[in-house]
């Protein structure tokens, strides 16, 4: 699932001028890293629905691979990814990604992608709400 998510989001790098992501801080996290990341948190028997936050999402990855991880955990039945992204280029690839472990994967997975309005360098005191994505 994840090698898919990551051969994507070279594609996007590729096309992207490194200036442009540099302005978000975007910089990508690989294959291994995620996986490794994925395999900290503590996920119990009783959890048979469980929700995630992605906040600066990018291309999706860790979310990716947390949902890549989940897939072999047979008391999972449900997980809902709720991610956080401002860069407008990468909100098709996060899309597209997310669609595609959806599709992948046999448990109920439902996600919901927010665009923030604000950079975190933006102090909290001009605190705006996020926008959703219109994706679902
Ligand atoms: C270092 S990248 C990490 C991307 C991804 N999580 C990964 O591990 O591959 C950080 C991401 O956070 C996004 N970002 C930066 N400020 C943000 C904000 N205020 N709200 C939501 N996303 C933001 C950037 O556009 C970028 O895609």
């Amino acid at each position: 699932m994840l090698d898919k998510v990551i051969e994507l989001t070279n594609g996007y790098i590729d096309t992207m001028p490194k200036k442009e992501r540099k302005k978000y801080g975007q910089f990508f996290t690989s294959m291994e890293t995620a996986r490794f990341m994925a395999s900290l948190y503590d996920i119990t028997p009783d959890m048979t629905k469980i929700s995630v936050l992605d906040a600066g999402a990018g291309s999706g990855i860790l979310a990716c691979a947390f949902l890549e991880r989940v897939e072999r955990l047979p008391f999972v039945e449900e997980i809902e990814v709720t991610c956080y992204e401002n860069d407008e280029n990468v909100l098709q690839l996060l899309e597209d990604n997310l669609r595609y472990c959806q599709e992948k994967s046999a448990k109920k997975v439902s996600f919901f992608i927010f665009k923030n309005s604000i950079d975190f360098s933006v102090s909290f005191y001009n605190y705006h709400e996020p926008s959703i994505y219109p994706c679902l």
